[in-house]
């Protein structure tokens, strides 16, 4: 399949920061089938980039795409057409390990749902995607240990999800996001489950990296005050992302 035409009139291009580009979506579309045999339209020709070092919200109505949306950008999903790729790699183009090492190598995910393995305790979920990429055990799980020190959990090392609060296991999902130092982090809902003071730690941990290590930022978010700490809002609207 040919690359489509790369600059269409459809294209948003957010005011380049004069970074390389981390991650792009082109001509995204989502297509679900309903129940009933319908077909519901998700996301309609979605063009995207994210820049290395710039922050961008995604806001919109519940079950507007936003989930949607970062998933594909993240490959844990499929577009229907369109193509993503990340640091200008073509994920749809590379092989399963090769499109994992990208992934590992370069993003970072806080999921709506924290999706932190129940069987294994708050350090070691935050080690584990050093493990995957070939860290000491030993190094990751003292790395975990620091990172979960910064997000106030210190004293919650050794216990399961099921024996953290829900804050806690948010802040230990974010401990994990970071722990590869990725070039970008996609972050869904991140505050959404948080009282204000623990939310407001969360947004300073996020911001903190952005700064010091020039991560990028995509976050999926109800909350203004947090989407308006971004470089740029876009809101999904009957499948398409309107600058705001
Ligand atoms: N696997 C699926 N099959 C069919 N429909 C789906 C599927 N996944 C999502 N949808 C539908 O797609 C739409 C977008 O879902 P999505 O989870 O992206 O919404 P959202 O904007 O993240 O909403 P929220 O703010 O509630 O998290 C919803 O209407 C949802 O019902
Ligand atoms: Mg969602």
């Amino acid at each position: 399949m040919s690359m489509p035409e790369r600059f269409s009139s459809s294209m948003i291009m957010p005011a380049s920061n004069g970074q390389p580009i981390v991650l792009e979506a082109i001509d995204l579309c989502k297509s679900f089938t309903e129940g009933g045999g319908g077909q519901l339209d998700v996301l309609k020709n979605i063009n995207l980039s994210i820049h290395a070092g710039e922050k961008v919200a995604i806001v919109g109505a519940s079950g507007s795409g936003k989930s949607t949306l970062l998933h594909i950008l993240g490959g844990l999903d499929v577009p229907t057409s369109g193509h993503v790729l990340i640091n200008e790699k073509e994920i749809a183009k590379l092989r399963e390990a090769e499109r994992c090492r990208l992934r590992n190598h370069n993003l970072g995910f806080i999921y709506q749902f924290h999706h932190l393995l129940p069987e294994f305790t708050a350090q070691e979920n935050v080690a584990m995607p050093a493990l995957v990429r070939g860290t000491r055990p030993s190094q990751a799980l003292s790395k975990a240990a620091v990172l979960l020190e910064k997000v106030g959990m210190t004293r919650r090392l050794k216990h399961k999800p099921a024996e953290l609060s829900g804050g806690e296991r948010q802040r230990a999902a974010i401990a994990r996001a970071i722990i590869n130092e990725p070039r970008c982090i996609c972050a869904d809902e991140p505050t959404g489950n948080l009282d204000k003071a623990t939310a407001e730690q969360v947004i300073q941990v996020m911001l903190r990296l952005n700064r010091e290590y020039g991560t990028s930022l995509i976050v999926v978010t109800h909350d203004m005050a947090l989407a308006k700490q971004m470089d740029s809002i876009y809101s999904i609207e009957n499948g398409q992302l309107i600058p705001k």
